[in-house]
């Protein structure tokens, strides 16, 4: 070593986490703190760490979606991205948790800073708002708001020019694929009874397997039916039990024809979720099972979120406006119970059947499944 080289620079804990950096963020619009109660830092300090989880769970979910973004999805990658949306789910459960700390704000403590933030809202999130683009949401699914009647309005800046907040979400906007659109891509390549989209005879065997299994449920159904009968003290009446079963029937024939344009490619699709779900100890069907699983799981954390936000709300504030001008908790509320993503992934669990009762298969082999040898699997499930 020459005596003139620089020495190596080793970084101290403040130097990489950029704690000083760190701790001066929280002055809200004055940039300083000595004014501020604690109630006040408290609660601009929870929405810095929402927001930092917010950017975690965006950096994942663009991972996620990458992954499926090929016209091959390797059986390797698939654990790669359960793996991904179970950090999702992990992060989305501790914001659960979060609430807890902003709920120690008393009311009368938080109305004494809530007028200085007026018409600043959570509503102007771009991270949230960008995550729910990014998994697919539509505009269209969007519920109509208060005050500014559209979610890009509410993040323009006072005088209708783009913030950065603004330009975020429309940079996310224009990243497409969803998430939702290439994982729905994947599940309709899914091939069925080992039979993949565009080979010879496909539609035949998706024909013969919806079917068969449209069979199986309607025993199931029957059977739930009979035993529904024979325990029933009279206090529902047997037509109302006759129409309930039928319904069950019919909506499954529905949900499997779907009708219009994409009718034959979400048929597929809704086909492939039922079988990867009904035949998922098939070794191939393993992980594509697994994913399927991690994705509700992370939708279902999605939504406890918001509900929580909810009651976190109505219990600081009761129903009255919000600063963003929605109803508030009744706006929080609807968006709980209307904003799915994944629909048919909650829809398939009304028609999926005990493991036993369903259908046999021709081609189990092509799932890994050699009752004679043990073979290891040699198909490649995802083309
Ligand atoms: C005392 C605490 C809080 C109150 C009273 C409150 C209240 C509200 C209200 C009333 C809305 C509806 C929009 C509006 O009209 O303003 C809203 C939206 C929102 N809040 Fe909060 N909030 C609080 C804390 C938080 C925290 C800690 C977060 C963490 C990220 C958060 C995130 C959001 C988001 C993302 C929205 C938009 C929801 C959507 O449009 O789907 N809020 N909040």
């Amino acid at each position: 070593m020459t005596p003139s080289a620089t020495p190596v620079r080793r970084p101290n804990y403040w130097d990489y986490i950029r704690v000083e950096e760190l701790l001066a963020l929280q002055g809200g619009l004055a940039s300083d703190e000595t004014g501020l109660s604690n109630d006040e830092v408290l609660f601009i300090s929870v929405h810095q760490v929402y927001e930092l989880w917010f950017k975690l769970v965006l950096r994942e979910l663009g991972v996620v979606r990458d992954l499926f973004r090929a016209d091959h999805v390797a059986e390797t990658a698939l654990a790669g991205a359960v793996h991904g949306c179970q950090r999702i789910t992990t992060i989305l459960r501790r914001c659960v948790d979060h609430f807890e700390v902003i709920e120690t704000l008393p009311t009368a403590g938080y109305l004494s800073f809530r007028d200085k933030l007026m018409p600043a809202s959570g509503f102007q999130s771009a991270q949230l708002r960008q995550i729910e683009i990014l998994l697919g949401l539509e505009a269209t699914d969007r519920i109509p708001l208060g005050a500014e009647g559209d979610y890009l309005a509410a993040l323009k800046d006072h005088a209708g020019g783009n913030s950065t907040a603004f330009e975020r979400v429309q940079a996310q906007l224009a990243d497409r694929p969803s998430f939702l659109e290439v994982f729905h891509a994947w599940l309709e390549r899914t091939p069925i009874d080992g039979v993949a989209l565009g080979d010879e005879g496909d539609v035949e065997v998706l024909d013969c397997f919806v079917e068969a299994y449209s069979a199986a449920h309607g025993r199931e159904i029957d059977r739930s039916h009979a035993s529904a009968l024979e325990r029933t003290m009279g206090a529902i009446d047997r037509a109302t039990l006759d129409e309930r079963y039928s319904a069950e029937k019919r909506a499954l024939r529905d949900f499997l024809s779907p009708q219009g344009e994409d009718g034959p490619a979400t048929r597929r699709r809704r086909a492939a979720t039922l079988f990867i779900l009904t035949y998922q100890d098939l070794p191939l069907l393993s992980w594509p099972g697994a994913l399927v699983e991690a994705v509700i799981e992370m939708e279902q954390a999605l939504l406890i979120f918001r509900q929580r936000h909810a009651r976190m709300v109505e219990r600081v504030i009761g129903r009255r406006t919000g600063t963003g001008g929605s109803s508030g908790v009744d706006y929080l509320d609807q968006t709980a119970l209307r904003y799915r993503i994944f629909k048919d992934l909650w829809a398939v669990r009304t028609y999926q059947i005990r493991p036993e009762a369903a259908p046999s298969l021709e081609r189990a082999a092509f799932y890994g499944f050699r009752a004679d040898s043990g073979q290891s699997p040699s198909a490649t499930l995802n083309g």
